[in-house]
């Protein structure tokens, strides 16, 4: 899937992460990759997570998938819309889309989740944490955008899906298969149907709260210490007062935990091996046979393209010329040299057609090995 007519530069000078964008339809020529069928059919899967949000009048229920193919049949004239999560992860199509959005990291992209909606469905106005990308698949949707909400914004009581108890749109547009609304984290916004047939996918990315991050740090700091690690003076001199905790305490004390806290290269490592923990570990491509080396040097040899699981996530950190730290999946992985240039190229495309002097190479062909035994990579099958 092809875009053509948009500015990356511009977009992420004037809107990204600042203000809601329309984007009128900006591809080549754009095509629906999921009929809502198939939509359908994933939401009756077990390994898909899903949710079915109907509309009566003012209010909205909420239940979650797996579904009953039959249930879809049953549901009645009122608007209703169906949210399938991280389609991208089993429709290849539909991962296809997120590449034209690649200009952000990806640590910091999510999953395309795609909804279904019949005539004036929606999930109702909201507010999100992170950034996204609405495109327009099929038919067509309404969006009203508002201002930017945040942790006091009123929300509807007793809601578990958190809606606004109050909405002004400042904005409004009729979004055509192709457009795309780019959604800042907390702007309100509500998406209504405008007749049958209305699908979006929402291109979503990831970031981090503070907390989430210091707790999670902290815990991992504190798996690291010893019980032993413990303050210590053995310059300890008589003070005035014994009832005083000396300035000179509470700079050793504090420095016992800066020390540990401010450590940026274990920051990195821990990081990256968090960061690219699976959202969906159940999408596995593990092969039932570990590979045989044989077959990964002919494979290479003959320059077979290599696929990562669109579960995987894949990022790196630099360690210096030609050193890289390649996380996948919550590991991490020491490279170097050559393994190091295969690292990043694994890391900047899902498709890579590797050199063939990799099958000399030991320390790539151990690597590519781990990766296609964990079900990371895939060489593409020939049709
Ligand atoms: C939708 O696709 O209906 C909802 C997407 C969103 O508002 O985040
Ligand atoms: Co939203």
């Amino acid at each position: 899937m092809q875009i053509d007519d948009f500015d990356i530069d511009l977009f992420l000078r004037d809107q990204w992460q600042k203000r809601p964008a329309l984007i009128r339809n900006p591809w080549k020529s754009w095509v629906n990759p999921l009929t809502p069928e198939e939509l359908a059919g994933l939401a009756c899967e077990d390994d898909v997570e899903s949710r079915l949000i109907e509309q009566v009048g003012d209010s909205w229920t909420l239940a979650h998938g797996p579904f009953a193919a039959a249930r879809f049949a049953k549901l009645g004239k009122q608007p209703w819309t169906l949210l399938v999560q991280a389609v991208d992860h089993h429709v290849p199509d539909v991962t296809a889309l997120i590449e034209p959005f690649r200009f952000v990291p990806n640590w910091r992209i999510d999953d395309v989740m795609v909804s279904y909606a019949t005539d004036g469905g929606g999930v109702g106005p909201h507010f999100d944490q992170y950034d996204v990308f609405l495109l327009q698949g099929l038919g067509k949707r309404c969006w009203r955008v508002g201002p930017r909400c945040d942790e006091s914004t009123p929300l509807r009581p007793h809601d578990d899906l958190r809606l606004l108890a109050g909405f002004e749109a400042t904005d409004e547009w009729v979004l055509e298969p192709g457009d795309i609304l780019y959604v800042p984290p907390g702007f309100a916004h509500d998406g209504v149907a405008v007749g049958d047939d209305c699908m979006t996918y929402s291109i979503g990315f990831r970031a981090p709260s503070r907390s989430e991050l210091i707790a999670d740090w902290c815990d991992h700091v504190v798996e690291q210490m010893q019980d032993d690690d413990r303050y210590a003076d053995p310059d300890l001199q008589v003070q005035a007062n014994p009832g005083e905790i000396a300035p000179s305490a509470l700079d050793r004390l504090h420095a016992m935990i800066a020390e540990k806290m401010l450590d940026r290269d274990a920051f990195a490592r821990w990081f990256g091996t968090y960061n690219s923990v699976r959202k969906y570990p159940e999408i596995d491509w593990q092969p039932d046979e570990p590979i045989d080396m044989a077959d990964l040097r002919d494979f290479l040899a003959a320059r077979t393209p290599l696929c990562r699981n669109p579960a995987s996530r894949f990022s790196f950190i630099r360690r210096g010329e030609n050193a890289v730290l390649l996380f996948v999946d919550g590991q991490g992985f020491e490279c170097s040299g050559e393994t190091a240039l295969l690292a990043e190229a694994l890391c900047a495309g899902d498709r890579l057609q590797p050199a063939s002097d990799l099958a000399h190479s030991p320390a790539a062909l151990t690597l590519l090995a781990a990766l296609l035994d964990q079900g990371n990579l895939a060489f593409e099958q020939e049709d």
